[in-house]
């Protein structure tokens, strides 16, 4: 069945728009909509019925835990226990892209934290996105509202591409403003863990906190959607790091080569999009990735940001794309 679309203005969302979609929350089923970083796909957090449905549609694997949105920070006591740090980064950053992983209450159903002591919480921004929640009276489990491994949607049109079927109802709000997820601590320790770089830039979290970047090995273990291929398009990705040696391989062959980025390409290419800034490429990379997959590019060169700002997040999202395994197409 095809999900119902509810076309909502992005500042002003039609109460009885929003108030249709909450029900349906209510009542166990799935609701994609915008937040200010990417579109989610949206379950009762406190249905455990309810959140297998988004494993079931997203094809997620079952240890990898979900971030549950609220619409106000007295709304985190309910699952979980605040300290006075985690209050003041609320007080902070909240709304918007900060996830904090707290220790959780016994209310949340293990699947919606993957059957870990920790639950993910954030307050999004998006005035859509509090309307629903606020509307739902529940908390809000939401992963990005992509099939499993594929990029982010960043429209509803993205979310229709992958989901079509698997979700009852899509608010369409128009694209996102970040583009990038949230960025995700682990706030249960001494030090603040960062363990994904997003949308609120670290420069901003390392002046008020300590915050700690773990490497290798231990980003995997404290961070289960670091564990999975990510963000990948259809068609394979290379990085164009400092020099331009990633385009001497295409220069010989006949291969329809798709760009992504801020610089200029050295060479003449089959499709392109460009950025003016690193918030522009943040907010334009995962919807770049979907068009020119759909170009039917052989592969997608994509610029390496500086690695400041918004640049950390998206060098993690297309280190994440890039990265080739098993079975995987060669380059050409
Ligand atoms: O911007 C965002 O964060 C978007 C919008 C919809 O809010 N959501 C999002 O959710 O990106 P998702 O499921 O695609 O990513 C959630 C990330 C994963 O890396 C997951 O492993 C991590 O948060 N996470 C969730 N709960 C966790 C926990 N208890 N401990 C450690 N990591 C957790
Ligand atoms: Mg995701």
């Amino acid at each position: 069945m095809k999900p119902l679309i509810l076309t909502v203005d992005r500042w002003n969302p039609d109460p009885s728009a929003i108030k249709q979609a909450a029900c349906v929350l209510a009542d166990g089923g799935l609701v994609a909509f915008p937040t200010e970083t990417v579109y989610g796909l949206g379950a009762n957090a406190l249905l455990g019925e309810a959140v297998a449905k988004i494993f079931a549609a997203k094809g997620r694997p079952a240890d990898n835990p979900l971030i549950v949105h609220v619409a106000s920070p007295e709304d985190v006591d309910k699952i979980a226990f605040v300290d006075e740090r985690a209050a003041r980064l609320m007080e902070l950053f909240w709304p918007g892209p900060l996830t904090l992983v707290l220790v959780a209450k016994e209310d949340v159903p293990s699947i919606t934290r993957a059957g870990l002591s920790t639950v993910a919480v954030r307050m999004p921004s998006h005035p859509v996105a509090l309307a629903l929640i606020e509307e739902a009276r529940c908390p809000v489990a939401a992963p990005s509202a992509n099939r499993s491994g594929r990029p982010s949607p960043t429209n509803a049109q993205a979310v229709v591409d992958d989901l079509n079927g698997a979700v009852d109802v899509v608010i369409d709000a128009g694209p996102t403003d970040v583009g990038v997820e949230s960025t995700v601590v682990d706030a249960t320790g001494p030090a603040l863990v960062l363990l994904r770089p997003g949308g609120l830039p670290v420069e901003k979290l390392i002046v008020v906190e300590d915050v700690v970047l773990p490497q290798g090995e231990e980003i995997k273990r404290r961070s289960p959607g670091t564990r999975h291929r990510h963000y990948a398009p259809s068609v394979p990705l290379v990085l164009w790091e400092e020099d331009d040696r990633t385009w001497g391989k295409f220069l010989s062959r006949n291969v329809a080569v798709g760009y992504v980025g801020i610089r200029k390409p050295p060479v003449a290419v089959a499709a392109e999009v460009r950025f003016e800034s690193v918030e522009g490429y943040a907010r334009g990379l995962f919807s770049a990735l979907r068009y020119l997959e759909k170009r039917h590019v052989d592969i997608i060169v994509a610029d390496w940001p500086e690695e400041k700002g918004l640049g950390l997040a998206l060098r993690d999202r297309l280190r994440r794309a890039s990265a080739m395994e098993e079975g995987d197409l060669p380059l050409p």
